[in-house]
Order: structure tokens, then C-alpha cells, then sequence
């Protein structure tokens, strides 16, 4: 996945950013283009997707540092908003709140409850609200939302 995005065309070029614990890497983050479908026009906006910390270095606080870093390089970057679908739990703690409660729309229907979230960021307008379209990659890779048992057991 990490791969295919960074090889796409995209309006705005894909960030990684990795974690080193005595100079091996142990963990990373990627934010890629993707869109808002607003009323007025698209926005540019970024998903992060992948992030991932070694198992033996999970628990340390290193992905909390990972997703703030994120953040922040987004916003230097002017970028609105950042969206991602992932645990509320993890993410509620850490910048993101239910983009569905804010009125933003998702790209699927295939997302449990309360997974589709987003970061605010200082260049957000009020006007800039809508429906968050997914970059190609994501679609060609079938890795938006859930499907089938994995998708009923996140539902109850
Ligand atoms: C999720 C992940 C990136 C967290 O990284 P980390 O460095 O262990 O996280 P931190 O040490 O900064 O934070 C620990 C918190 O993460 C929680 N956590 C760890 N794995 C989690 C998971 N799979 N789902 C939800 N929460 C998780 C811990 O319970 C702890 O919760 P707290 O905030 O209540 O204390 C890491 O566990 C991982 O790589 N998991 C496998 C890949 C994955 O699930 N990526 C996220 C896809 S959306």
C-alpha cells in the first residue's frame, strides 16, 4: 500500500514519517492525498493511513507521537483536515473526532460506527464540509471500510 501511494500522482506528494529506536525503524505513518467534496469546490485534504509500530515497541507511546507529528507537518502544510477510519478509542485521545457527528459524509457505508474521523487543522473554513473521497490507491486495494464477518463483528 505504502508502495502504490507513493508511486500514484496525487496533489499533494505523500509524507512518511518513521519512528527509530537506536537508528532501526520501529514504526511509521504515511498521510496521502485525498479529497473533500465540498459544495463550493474539492479540497484538498490527506488520509493517514498506514500507521504501525513494531509489536515489541507497542505500548510506549511511540504511535501517540507518530499521529502528532502527522498532525503537525500536515498543518505546516496548510491542509485542512486529515481523515482516517480507525478506533475511536485510539484516535478520540489523539487529535481526531467522529467526522460523522461533524457532518462530514464517508466514502462508504462499510465503516463501523464511530471508526470514520477526522483532525481539524488551522486553515479549516467553515464552508469546507462534505463528502471525504478516497485517493484511487485505496479503492484499487479494496482497503476502505470492512467487508463481511469482520464488518458484522465491529457492528455489534
Ligand atoms: C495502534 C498502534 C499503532 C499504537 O501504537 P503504540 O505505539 O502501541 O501506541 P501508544 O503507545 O502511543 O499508545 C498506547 C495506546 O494504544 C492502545 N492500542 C494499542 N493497540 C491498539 C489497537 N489495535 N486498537 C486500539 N487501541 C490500541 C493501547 O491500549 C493504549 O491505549 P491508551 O491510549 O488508552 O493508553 C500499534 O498498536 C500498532 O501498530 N498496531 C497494529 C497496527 C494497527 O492496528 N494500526 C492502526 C490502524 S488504524
Amino acid at each position: 500500500m505504502v508502495d502504490t501511494l507513493r508511486a500514484a500522482r496525487a496533489s499533494i506528494a505523500p509524507l512518511s514519517l518513521v519512528a527509530t529506536v537506536d537508528e532501526r525503524t520501529v514504526g511509521h505513518v504515511m498521510l496521502s492525498a485525498c479529497r473533500l467534496d465540498a459544495l463550493p469546490r474539492l479540497v484538498d485534504v490527506v488520509s493517514l493511513s498506514p500507521l504501525g509500530v513494531l509489536p515489541e515497541f507497542q505500548g510506549r507511546g511511540i504511535g501517540t507521537r507518530l499521529v502528532a507529528q502527522a498532525l503537525a507537518e500536515a498543518d505546516n502544510r496548510g491542509i485542512p483536515f486529515v481523515f482516517l477510519e480507525g478506533s475511536p478509542h485510539y484516535y478520540g485521545k489523539r487529535g481526531f473526532s467522529d467526522a460523522a457527528k461533524r457532518g462530514f459524509r464517508p466514502p462508504s457505508l462499510r465503516y463501523p460506527p464511530g471508526t470514520f474521523q477526522v483532525a481539524t487543522l488551522s486553515s479549516y473554513e467553515a464552508w469546507m464540509s462534505g463528502t471525504f473521497v478516497y485517493s484511487d490507491v485505496f479503492w484499487a486495494l479494496d482497503c476502505v471500510g470492512l467487508r463481511g464477518e469482520r464488518l458484522e463483528a465491529a457492528r455489534t
